[in-house]
């Protein structure tokens, strides 16, 4: 597809560049926010879980696509990088920024009760994922990405990503889409 131009949220510059200004190397590529968004948007009065904050690019993709009534809840545990995202984001009413581990917002979050899930961080994705699925609602969403193997990663790194893949794939409760370009997502829709 040809470049087109990209319709970026209102507080994602500034975010960007306070994210380049802390050094914060682990923020999200930009290919993932768009999607994100247009997944939000397909949600309706959602219930949206953000699972690694950092500092909150993806977040403010994610509201960019959400309904006036969706709600998001978004966690990290580095003070700094939320900070950062409550500056430029706590405005928002939609939205509550957590300072704390994922698995602790996780485990507040009563089951069957979330459409959408981007799980960018350890809780929720690597450990902790029988429990972040099960908040997950029957059509909702599970998004992961950095699934693509890669050589400057190590060997340890790159099979617990293919063993994630693997898992995923032989789950009965899930369809899945293994997605080839960014950095490599996954998505899932919850089916049973
Ligand atoms: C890949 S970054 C998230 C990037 C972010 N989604 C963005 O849009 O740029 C992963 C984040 O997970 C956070 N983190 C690491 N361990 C965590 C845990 N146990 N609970 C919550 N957050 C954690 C890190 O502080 C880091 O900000």
């Amino acid at each position: 597809m040809n470049e087109t131009v990209e319709i970026y949220p209102k507080q994602y510059e500034k975010i960007l560049k306070a994210t380049q200004d802390i050094g914060f190397r682990q923020l999200s590529e930009l290919p993932i926010g768009p999607f994100l968004s247009a997944l939000a948007a397909s949600k309706q009065s959602g219930s949206l879980l953000e699972l690694g904050t950092g500092t909150g690019l993806c977040t403010s993709w994610l509201l960019h696509g959400m309904s006036a009534d969706s709600t998001l809840i978004t966690v990290d545990n580095s003070a700094e990088n939320i900070e950062i995202a409550r500056h430029y984001l706590n405005s928002d009413p939609r939205v509550d920024i957590v300072l704390s581990d994922g698995e602790d917002v996780i485990d507040r979050i009563p089951p069957l009760s979330v459409d959408l899930i981007f799980a960018d961080t350890w809780p929720g994705k690597y450990y902790y994922l029988n429990e972040a699925l099960a908040c997950l609602k029957i059509g909702g969403f599970y998004i992961i990405d950095d699934m693509k193997i890669r050589a400057d990663w190590s060997e340890e790194h790159n099979s617990k990503i293919q063993r994630l893949i693997d898992h995923l794939s032989q789950r009965d409760d899930l369809a899945i889409a293994k997605l080839c370009w960014s950095t490599g997502i996954v998505m899932c829709v919850k089916v049973a």
